[in-house]
């Protein structure tokens, strides 16, 4: 898969890893930063790797700043983009089962590396089920 990552500052040890560890596992990665310590604000890169999904130049998004709540809030903001704050295996399923999220959200100041790993990991590989979610999640975007 084609995969958009970014943070702001307070993330930036955590995308970095979670870029490599997805060059890793095959997929190509686009990196909308941040690289540096330097204070950023996080919808600066937030949307552009938000936007890239949305477009269709990327088939997912893995976005963090402190909280994750920020990184989410600008990626929601974005058509066609479905994004959440995965805080635990089943809502990394969920998410990806029924709501086709494409966008998941991390916060570095409150969840483990390992983790946002593992959680990473199920939410690239847990399928969307369609059927009746698939009118559900059409009905999202504003018309
Ligand atoms: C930056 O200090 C912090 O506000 C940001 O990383 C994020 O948590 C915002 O939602």
């Amino acid at each position: 898969m084609k995969i958009a990552v970014a943070c702001d500052h307070a993330a930036v040890r955590e995308k970095e890893a979670v870029a490599q560890f997805l060059r890793d596992s095959g997929h190509e990665v686009l990196d909308f930063g941040t690289r540096g310590d330097s204070s950023v604000d996080y919808p600066d890169h937030a949307r552009p790797a938000a936007e890239a999904v949305g477009r269709g130049e990327a088939d997912r998004a893995v976005l963090l700043c402190g909280t994750g709540l920020g990184v989410m809030y600008v990626a929601n903001k974005v058509k066609g983009v479905r994004a959440a704050l995965v805080v635990n295996p089943f809502l990394a399923e969920m998410s990806r089962r029924h709501n086709d999220a494409n966008v998941a959200c991390f916060g570095a100041r409150w969840q483990e590396l390992p983790s946002i790993l593992t959680l990473t990991e199920t939410f690239l590989a847990t399928p969307f089920e369609g059927g009746r979610h698939q009118r559900r999640v059409e009905k999202i975007d504003p018309r």
